[in-house]
């Protein structure tokens, strides 16, 4: 069966995912819906300091957002704190170092975060594919910690922030492979079997899809959505997936490419047109499933999965309480 799933997603995304896909794709686009000015609106972007997060706070950047880049390493995050404002000549751009795999952190960060500003569009963006079991000093696996626990952590100590404004968004940045995962929530931490970093990333990336489909339901106030950038030059794929890089490299889109659905749902009046909870490719919503596959989750299961985010998320939240 997963030869079957590996392999029809693999055509598929050789059709949809690659440069020409986008171009194609691109042919339908209304140039009008980013034609929006986002002055004094907040958008915090996680992993922004390079590839598809750097290219969408970028492009915000232009249209007058202010950005708050959220990054673990104080350096790179710099760079592109200053590559933005050179780039755009916006000034209103910060940098907040931040690890996606500490959840004590990311409860520690949203806290502070909420006292000092305003936030109307959180776009979970940072991402990692790594190929070996390795595990955090709280001893989370690390894909799952920074993919799924960071991801769903974040989102929910920044909701009372959200819910206060007007047209608040959340955008999560999921990946096409997920297509290739069922929910597993035996294993969340991958403790048992071989351990395949690119299923591991996918089983997250099915996760963050569930988590969308869920929190749109439970919040109404607030547009969800999960997307898929397509293939695209990024660091990421070049030192995650070197065998990939080398036979694709000619067919990989543009960061800006890849970020091009991302600033779309996070900022034109468009997106929010569309019901909350959806997974988009090329600013259109498409299926969560490939035909024939069979990849549906119990709701059962889509429960257990938030009941043991919650759970553990909780253990490393601070002692105040937490919504
Ligand atoms: N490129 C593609 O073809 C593709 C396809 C499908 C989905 N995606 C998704 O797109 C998103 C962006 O990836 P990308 O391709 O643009 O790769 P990238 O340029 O390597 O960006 C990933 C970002 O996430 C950050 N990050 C990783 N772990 C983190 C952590 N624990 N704490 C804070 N930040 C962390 C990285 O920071 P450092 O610089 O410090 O490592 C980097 O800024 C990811 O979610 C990825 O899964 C990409």
């Amino acid at each position: 069966m997963s030869l079957y799933r590996n392999t029809v997603w693999f055509l598929k995304g050789l059709r949809e995912y690659t440069k020409s896909g986008y171009e194609a794709a691109a042919k339908h686009f209304v140039a009008e819906d980013l034609e929006v000015d986002v002055t004094g609106k907040h958008y915090m972007i996680t992993g922004a300091n390079s590839g598809i997060g750097k290219a969408v706070a970028t492009i915000i950047a232009k249209k007058g957002g202010s950005v708050h880049l959220v990054c673990r390493n104080h350096e790179r995050a710099e760079e592109a704190k200053k590559e933005i404002i050179d780039g755009t000549g916006n000034q209103n751009v910060w940098v907040h170092l931040l690890d996606m795999s500490n959840p004590k952190q990311i409860w520690e960060f949203a806290e502070k975060f909420k006292t000092e500003n305003k936030l109307n569009v959180l776009i979970n963006n940072a991402g990692c594919m790594v190929n070996k079991r390795e595990l955090t000093d709280d001893g989370l696996e690390k894909n799952f910690a920074t993919n799924t626990l960071g991801t769903y952590i974040l989102t929910k100590a920044m909701l009372p922030a959200l819910e206060k404004e007007e047209d608040a968004r959340v955008v999560n940045v999921s990946s096409g492979g997920m297509l290739v995962q069922k929910l597993n929530v035996s294993d969340l931490q991958c403790e048992n079997g071989t351990f395949d970093g690119t299923m591991v990333y996918a089983q997250n990336k099915r996760q963050q899809v569930i988590l969308t489909e869920l929190w749109a339901k439970a919040h109404p106030k607030v547009h969800f959505s999960v997307m898929h950038p397509g293939w695209a030059d990024t660091p990421a794929v070049r030192s995650s997936m070197p065998d990939f890089y080398e036979k694709m490299k000619n067919r990989l889109r543009t960061e800006d490419q890849g970020a091009d659905t991302v600033v779309w749902l996070a900022i034109s009046p468009a997106a929010t047109q569309q019901p909350s909870g959806l997974f988009f490719q090329d600013r259109k919503p498409v299926s969560t499933h490939l035909p024939l596959a069979s990849t549906r989750s119990s709701p059962a299961d889509e429960e257990e999965l938030l009941r043991n985010l919650e759970e553990l998320s909780q253990k490393f939240a601070p002692a105040t309480g937490t919504p």
